[in-house]
């Protein structure tokens, strides 16, 4: 059977940077996350006799061998798990640019393990979708339940999954994706995070963690959009302090992000509610309310060097889609 599911990429207001084990992805710390609309990926997934290996194409771009490894690598996890035996042909599109410097692993994975589990026609639960996302990218994990997730670190496979805390209908919050620079991430973030034990600031973070954990689930409790600002902003500089005391260190910043941090400071003085997060990269988010995306957008106008903005809104969970790929 043939199957084809859509997931969302997500941004994390507490952070996920360094594993437990490097192997299963456990991550070292928990992290709370929201959906994002309009940077999603569609995959659609058919085990097939006969093939003698995956067949995997990406629409309008081409993956390179190491990432055919890696789907190949996660297609033996799900194929194990659902006690398939076939290959399968798969056929996966992002809604955005590789190059868009959009985050594409997170909802890459979750798309693909929800539509695989949907082609084999097995009854699989959230949790397990989750965990299994998990095993091919941490962040995807993520992706799977709706709207507001938190992942909870566990200590073993079976409890590092992901569930959503609020649908997405529940804050109409924005995240204005900036891009500064398109380029391919110049680290990925799994090597990166390999070093993560080189910094002296690590265990500073997994220290504090635990507050920006608090601080999110009652600021998201609440809607209590100052606290989340606050805290996730903080969260933010606190993982990017970390790359930056690796040995080597990684700086994923260039001038024009540190132009809009410094100026989301200077709009908020100006009475605009706006805060930013940064994963790996050096594009911006920037996270308001609904009601401010406006404002947000004009002030944006007079930073030189923006390359473009994609506007997000919470968005709902990995999810079946009728419209096949292939
Ligand atoms: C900085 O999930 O891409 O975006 O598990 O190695 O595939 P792997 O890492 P990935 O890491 C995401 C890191 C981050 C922070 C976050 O999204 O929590």
């Amino acid at each position: 059977m043939k199957a084809t599911a859509i997931a969302p990429s997500n941004i994390a207001f507490v952070k996920y940077w360094g594993k437990a084990d490097e192997k299963l992805r456990l991550p070292l710390n928990s992290s709370i996350s929201m959906n994002l609309s309009a940077a999603f990926t569609t995959t659609t997934v058919e085990f097939q006799k006969g093939l003698s290996r995956d067949d995997t194409t990406i629409v309008g771009g081409a993956f390179d061998e190491s990432e055919c490894a890696r789907v190949s690598k996660q297609m033996d996890v799900i194929r194990t798990h659902l006690g398939v035996k076939e290959f399968a042909k798969v056929v996966t599109q992002n809604s955005f640019p590789k190059s868009a410097g959009a985050a594409s692993s997170a909802s890459g994975f979750a798309a693909l393990v929800m539509a695989a589990a949907k082609a084999s026609e097995k009854v699989v639960s959230e949790k397990e979708l989750s965990m299994l996302a998990r095993i091919g990218s941490g962040s995807a994990c993520r992706s799977i339940p709706d709207g507001f997730v938190e992942w909870k670190k566990g200590e073993k496979s079976e409890e590092s999954y992901a569930f959503s805390l609020y649908p997405h209908e529940y804050w109409d919050l924005r995240d204005i994706l900036v891009i500064v620079d398109s380029d391919r991430k110049k680290i990925s973030t799994s090597a990166g995070m390999e070093l993560v034990r080189t910094s002296p600031f690590l265990q500073a973070r997994l220290d504090s963690v635990e507050v920006s954990l608090t601080n999110v689930r009652q600021a998201l409790k609440n809607k209590d959009f100052e606290l989340l600002g606050v805290t996730m902003e903080a969260e933010a500089i606190n993982m990017h302090s970390v790359m930056m005391t690796q040995v080597p260190p990684i700086f994923y910043w260039n001038s024009v992000t540190m132009e809009i941090i410094r100026s989301v400071h200077e709009w908020r003085v100006d009475g605009v509610e706006v805060y930013f997060t940064i994963d790996a990269g050096p594009n911006v988010h920037l996270i308001c309310e609904g009601k401010n995306e406006k404002r947000v957008l004009e002030k944006l106008n007079d930073v030189v060097g923006v390359k473009k903005s994609i506007i997000n809104s919470p968005a709902c969970g990995a999810h079946e889609a009728q419209d096949h790929l292939f």
